[in-house]
C-alpha cells in the first residue's frame, strides 16, 4: 500500500493573526479543518490510509486533534520538524526517508483539491516516473514553483518562484515520488531566500536523468496563504457540500449555502449565503454574507461581508457590509 506524507510544519505567519492561537492547518473550511479535509481526500479519493504528517510550530494542538488516526479510520503518525532544523520543503521531506520505503503521495499541507488526482497517481506508475508533480496553469507564476514541460508533459527544468518564469504552469502542492528524491536531497545546498527547496530537489532528479513528469487534472485548487484565502476556500466548499445548521437559530433569514456550528446562538438575523460560524457564536440582529466567523465570537447589530472575526472577538455595531469580492476585514481581539 502506498502511503501518504504530509507537511504540515511551518509558521503560518501570512495568516496571523487567526494563528496565534492555533497552526494554520487547523483553520475551518466548511465546519472541518483543513487538515482533516486533506485526511479525507487522501483516504476518500486515493484510497491511502497511512499517513505521516511532519509538524512542527504548534505541533501538539495538531496531535492531539488527529491523535493515530483511529477515528478517522487511518493509521496517523507524526514526524517533528524543529525549528533548529533545516529549514525548506526538501529539508522536511528528507525526515520521513526512513517512513517510507516505497513510492508515496507528498501533499503539502495548506492546499486542498477538488481535482481528481488518483488519476495523477496512475500516471505516474503507468509511466514508470520517479517523479509525478501535479500542475496547473496560474496567472501568478512568480509566486509558485514553475516547470517548463516538452510536448508529452515530460518536466524539463523547474524554478522555485522566479523572476522571470519560463511558463505558466505552476507547481500545485501535490507530487507523488519514489525513494531517488531522498539522494536527491541529500546534495542540496539552501537557495538564497534560506530554504532546502523541493524544487531544487527534483531539478537534480531532471539533470541526472530520471524521468519526471507532469500531470494536469481539471478541478480546482486553492493553497491557503492569506486570510482572503480562508473567506474563498469557504466558499468553493459550501459550494460543493450541502450547507448545515446545527446551532440555535430564531427569528432569522438563512440563505444557503451555510455552515452554522452547534452551541452557536443566533437571533432576528439575516445569515447568508457564504458564511461559516464556528462552534459557540452568537449573533444578533445582524446582515452577515461571505463571511468566516471563528469560535466564540460575539456580534451584535453589524452589517458585515468578506470578512474574517478572529476567535473570541466582541464586535459591536460595525457596517462592513459594502465590502466587494476581492476587498475583505479582519475584525479580531487576536493578538498580532
Ligand atoms: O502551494 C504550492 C507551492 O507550495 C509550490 O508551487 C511551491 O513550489 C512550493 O515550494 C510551495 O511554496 P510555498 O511558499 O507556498 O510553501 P510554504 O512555505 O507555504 O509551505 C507549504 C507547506 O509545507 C505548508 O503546509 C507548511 C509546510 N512546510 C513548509 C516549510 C518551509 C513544512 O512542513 N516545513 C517547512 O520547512
Amino acid at each position: 500500500m502506498m502511503k501518504g506524507v504530509i507537511l504540515a510544519a511551518g509558521h503560518g505567519s501570512r495568516l496571523l493573526p487567526f494563528t496565534s492561537y492555533r497552526p494554520k492547518h487547523l483553520l475551518p473550511v466548511a465546519g472541518k479543518p483543513i487538515l482533516h479535509r486533506s485526511m479525507e481526500y487522501l483516504r476518500d479519493i486515493l484510497k491511502i490510509d497511512d499517513v505521516v504528517i511532519v509538524v512542527g510550530h504548534q505541533r501538539n494542538i495538531i496531535m492531539d486533534y488527529f491523535k493515530d488516526g483511529e477515528e478517522l479510520g487511518m493509521n496517523i503518525s507524526y514526524v517533528v520538524q524543529h525549528m533548529s532544523q533545516a529549514h525548506g520543503l526538501a529539508a522536511a521531506v528528507n525526515l520521513v526517508e526512513h517512513d517510507v520505503s516505497n513510492d508515496f503521495v507528498l501533499l503539502l499541507g495548506d492546499n486542498l483539491f477538488q481535482a481528481d488526482l488518483s488519476k495523477c497517481v496512475d500516471l505516474h506508475f503507468s509511466n514508470n516516473a520517479s517523479a509525478t508533480i501535479h500542475i496547473e496553469e496560474n496567472e501568478f507564476p512568480q509566486r509558485y514553483g514553475v516547470v517548463e514541460l516538452d510536448d508529452d508533459d515530460n518536466v524539463v527544468s523547474l524554478e522555485e518562484k522566479p523572476v522571470n518564469p519560463k511558463s505558466n504552469f505552476v507547481i500545485t502542492g501535490f507530487y507523488v515520488f519514489s525513494p531517488a528524491i531522498f539522494k536527491m536531497i541529500k546534495g542540496l545546498k539552501p537557495s538564497t531566500r534560506g530554504e532546502y527547496e523541493l524544487t531544487d530537489a527534483i531539478q537534480r532528479l531532471v539533470v541526472n536523468g530520471y524521468s519526471v513528469k507532469a500531470a494536469r487534472i481539471d478541478g480546482w485548487r486553492l493553497d491557503i496563504g492569506y486570510p482572503e484565502d480562508l473567506i474563498s476556500v469557504n466558499r468553493l466548499y459550501l459550494n460543493d457540500t450541502t450547507h448545515r445548521i446545527l446551532g440555535d437559530v430564531k427569528d432569522s433569514t438563512i440563505i444557503p449555502p451555510v455552515y452554522i456550528s452547534k452551541n452557536c446562538k443566533i437571533t432576528s438575523s439575516t445569515i447568508g449565503p457564504y458564511v461559516m460560524i464556528e462552534n459557540g457564536v452568537t449573533i444578533n440582529s445582524c446582515e452577515i454574507r461571505d463571511t468566516v466567523i471563528l469560535e466564540n465570537s460575539e456580534i451584535d447589530h453589524t452589517l458585515m461581508a468578506n470578512s474574517i472575526v478572529g476567535t473570541q472577538s466582541k464586535v459591536i455595531g460595525i457596517k462592513s457590509n459594502s465590502l466587494k469580492v476581492g476587498d475583505y476585514s479582519i475584525i479580531t481581539n487576536e493578538i498580532y
